[in-house]
């Protein structure tokens, strides 16, 4: 009977589980494991729980087990402070075991926050320890165990000990004060609301258990363009709370700081980093944060840049600027990490020597040695600023006696802003192991580095990024930080089965999507090294191909008529290449040489130039651009195989998500083709740029009150052309001349994101389907980024049916239509 009931409550449980999951518990649900799975590990789980030390990131631990084993396990482990001789799971740092279970005779040799999980089997009971040299360590450790369990590792005879790949581990947050954040595409701030904290910090508590879960150790809670008022009393008070909030979890705050506060806050009449008021200030506003954040973890400074001031105010260095504030938090033990990212934003475009690649090499390599050792020159992982391909930034080479640390950016700026699926950790980890050559040795990336930073930006939509696949890059981003030698593969194998369960079907699909996905991102935005081929100036989002030309923002990629690509040779160029080792230089330098994927980074060729791989350039293009949005159908074809294998919830939401990035790899596709194919002048060797069977563009439609207008920049509209409804119901309609048959009808129309406009679309006299645009893609214009899709799949069509479309505006929305395909029925 009993164990009828519990299989009872076991099918109540699981379809439960899989019906209604936001998201909100990312890669720590810990979910029920299905039978063989719990069976095993309820046999190698011990039923006590040993707890030694009262440390809050101990006790954090003691909760985090006590609630996995629960919820994989079904199984409430009993709380104890000493040894029983019964089995049990030991937590507690070395020291404390060493004192208060000598008879486990533990002894390491263990970094800070590295961990030891050792299976000791003493007088007839089997203890599996967790410990580690700091409390944070112990909490790392329990997290360990329990992933093991999740994922279906062995937990049985085990000696681990795991060292994370650098000391700092933090991430960044551009929040602002009034709850908005700088390329944060999961909603507001977690932190802030109003120009004050949050009331409540449950968010920012379950964040710290995120973090702490990958290993992350620090977290800046607010914008690098930094708002003063963060040094004000009244926010260091409130600084203090996010900190209490964060500290169980092993996780320290840091604050973006503005480097005029001595003036803009202080009421100096300067603030040079030599004057000895200036020196005084910083020593004093310092005591007095560290006064109510004693663990501070230190400041982030973006000075010089983009409009930020800086030390040039007064012909003063960046060592000048960072070692004055670094000697003020060195008391504390703080650490000050310096923005590598200073360059010019007004440089002349038509100086075919000017090159914002070189800006940061070529401001901090006089600099070297000249630096405290608290201070951390934070370098994005490439040259320019997180594109879609760059090469790694060569700063990473130069510096040797000055610390580094490498910042890769969670939040998916040039990425498709967490609406398309882009897996980073491939990416980075080509930065990462980038063989920089240092004095013709082998020196990836990975071992020239002393931290790791990951701009984060999560907010507080209930799946922390407004994607679910998109919660892998912070997985990714921690995992990399702990352990860089990690595989791709490895990691997103462990965030598939934690996040989705352990389904062949599921775990085989989303892995293979996830790897994927960079190079089909890069395939249809800009490949071969041309960058993210975005609104450089607007919104970094949709296609605009010439966005990045002939203006003082450096994103240049210099495609005209004859040719394309910057020219950074040495020989001839920028001489941005010069600033890598001979060995890497040599590399890049030569066209035999340097790797297709960054060619056009590093050198100007004729769209006729041949790659490596046999194709011409502009035919890479094409095809890639082809490639790409193939690649991201068939991902919609892969997933709708997972519905049920899946949570209902999760698998809708991510269909949506992958229907809409189908279409928009579309948009990307025909854009990109079409301004190549008309200013190259070459046509497309396999013939389908600017060619689309089926497709009837909307200004060639029979028109009722919709108007014809040119979209800017003209890619970004089929036939560069938009239909715009000026009255209160406008209609569109066309005569399907085709061969009869079951077909698929496509509207290609714009949804911006001042409006609801609401869409009917009928066959004769019967509706069809009726929809409405209320996305919020960031635009209110009608272009590319609001571009969007409509596939009303399965239409039994005959020759001389009229199609009507009829929009109805709203707000600053105007119903706008591109064009409509009728394609051969997918099902
Ligand atoms: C990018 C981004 C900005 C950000 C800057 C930075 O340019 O678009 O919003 O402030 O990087 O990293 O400082």
């Amino acid at each position: 009977m009993k164990s009828t009931l519990a299989f009872l409550f076991l099918l109540f449980l699981t379809p439960a589980a899989l019906h209604a999951e936001s998201g909100y518990n990312t890669w720590l649900r810990y979910a029920p494991l299905d039978n063989a799975a719990s069976a095993k590990y309820r046999e190698a789980v011990p039923s006590i729980l040993a707890v030694f030390g009262t440390q809050a990131p101990v006790q954090s631990a003691r909760q985090e087990l006590t609630d996995g084993v629960r919820g994989m396990l079904g199984r409430n482990l009993r709380q104890e402070s000493r040894l029983t001789g019964d089995s049990a799971i030991v937590l507690g740092t070395l020291d404390d075991l060493r004192k208060l279970a000598p008879q486990l005779s533990l002894a390491a040799d263990l970094v800070p926050d590295a961990y030891w999980l050792k299976t000791v089997q003493r007088d007839g009971g089997t203890f599996t320890v967790i410990t580690a040299q700091n409390d944070r360590g112990v909490l790392y450790g329990s997290f360990a165990l329990l992933r093991k369990i999740a994922i279906g590792d062995p937990i049985i005879n085990l000696d681990e000990k795991q060292t994370p790949g650098a000391a700092i581990r933090w991430v960044n947050h551009w929040d602002n004060i009034d709850g908005t954040i700088e390329r944060g595409y999961g909603g507001p701030s977690i932190f802030w609301e109003n120009g004050r904290l949050r009331e409540s910090l449950d968010r920012v508590r379950d964040y710290g258990r995120m973090l702490a879960s990958i290993g992350i150790n620090g977290v800046s809670i607010n914008n690098v363009n930094a708002n003063t008022r963060f040094l004000e009393p009244e926010l260091i008070s409130q600084v203090r709370r996010v900190a209490d909030t964060l500290r169980p979890w092993g996780v320290k705050v840091a604050l973006s700081i503005d480097f005029s506060s001595p003036r803009s806050l202080g009421g100096l009449s300067t603030f040079d980093p030599l004057d000895p008021g200036v020196v005084a200030w910083w020593k004093s506003k310092v005591d007095e944060i560290y006064r109510a954040v004693p663990d501070l973890g230190g400041f982030v400074l973006k000075a010089d840049s983009e409009g930020r001031l800086g030390p040039s105010a007064y012909k003063r260095t960046h060592a000048d600027a960072a070692n004055v504030i670094a000697r003020a938090l060195k008391p504390h033990g703080g650490f000050i990490f310096y923005r590598g990212f200073v360059y010019d934003n007004k440089m002349d475009w038509r100086n075919l020597k000017n090159d914002r690649a070189r800006a940061a090499d070529d401001n901090f390599r006089a600099l070297e040695g000249s630096f405290d050792d608290n201070v951390v020159i934070q370098i994005k992982h490439g040259p320019i600023d997180f594109q879609v391909r760059e090469p790694a930034s060569p700063l990473f080479g130069t510096l040797q006696k000055t610390k580094s640390a490498i910042e890769l950016q969670i939040t998916q700026e040039y990425m498709g802003q967490a609406r398309h699926l882009v897996f980073l950790v491939p990416m980075w980890k080509e930065a990462l192991d980038f063989d920089m050559r240092v004095r013709d040795r082998r020196t990836p990336v990975k071992s020239l580095v002393s931290a790791f930073v990951g701009v984060s930006n999560v907010g507080m939509s209930e799946s922390w990024f407004g994607n679910h696949m998109s919660q892998a890059n912070l997985y990714g981003f921690g995992r990399l930080a702990w352990s860089p030698d990690l595989t791709s593969r490895q990691i997103v194998d462990e965030w598939t089965r934690l996040t989705f369960g352990n389904d062949p079907a599921a775990v085989e699909t989303i892995t293979g999507i996830q790897l994927t996905s960079w190079r089909t991102y890069e395939n249809y935005t800009g490949p071969l090294g041309l960058q993210t081929l975005t609104d450089i100036v607007g919104n970094h989002y949709g296609v605009a191909v010439e966005a990045s030309e002939r203006n003082g923002w450096g994103q240049w990629h210099r495609a005209d008529e004859q040719g394309v690509g910057m020219n950074r040779t040495a020989a001839s160029g920028t001489g941005f290449i010069g600033q890598f080792s001979p060995g890497v230089a040599r590399i890049y330098e030569s066209l035999e040489t340097c790797p297709d994927d960054l060619l056009l980074f590093m050198h100007h060729v004729p769209y006729t130039h041949v790659l490596h791989s046999g194709k011409s350039v502009i035919q890479h293009i094409y095809d890639s651009h082809y490639e790409g949005a193939e690649t991201v159908a068939g991902y919609v074809r892969q997933w709708k195989a997972l519905r049920g294998r899946v949570d209902d919830r999760r698998y809708d939401e991510v269909y949506a998500q992958l229907e809409y990035q189908a279409g928009q790899s579309i948009v990307w596709r025909d854009a990109v083709s079409n301004w190549f194919r008309q200013t190259s002048g070459i046509p497309d060797a396999q013939g389908r740029v600017g060619r689309h069977p089926g497709r009837i563009e909307a200004e060639a439609m029979s028109l009722s009150g919709y108007v014809a207008r040119a979209v800017t920049p003209w890619e970004a509209a089929s036939g560069q052309t938009a239909v715009e409804c000026e009255t209160a119901t406008c209609t569109a309609t066309l005569r399907y001349a085709g061969e009869p048959g079951w077909r698929d009808v496509i509207v290609q129309y714009f949804d911006v994101n001042n409006g609801v406009s609401r869409f009917r679309l009928w066959v004769g006299s019967q509706l069809m389907s009726e929809w409405i645009a209320d996305d919020r893609v960031p635009t209110r214009r009608v272009d590319s980024s609001s571009s969007a899709r409509r596939v009303i799949p399965g239409v039994a069509l005959r020759p001389g049916d009229e199609i009507r479309i009829e929009g109805i505006p709203n707000g600053g929305e105007t119903a706008a239509l591109d064009y409509v395909e009728i394609a051969e029925a997918e099902n």
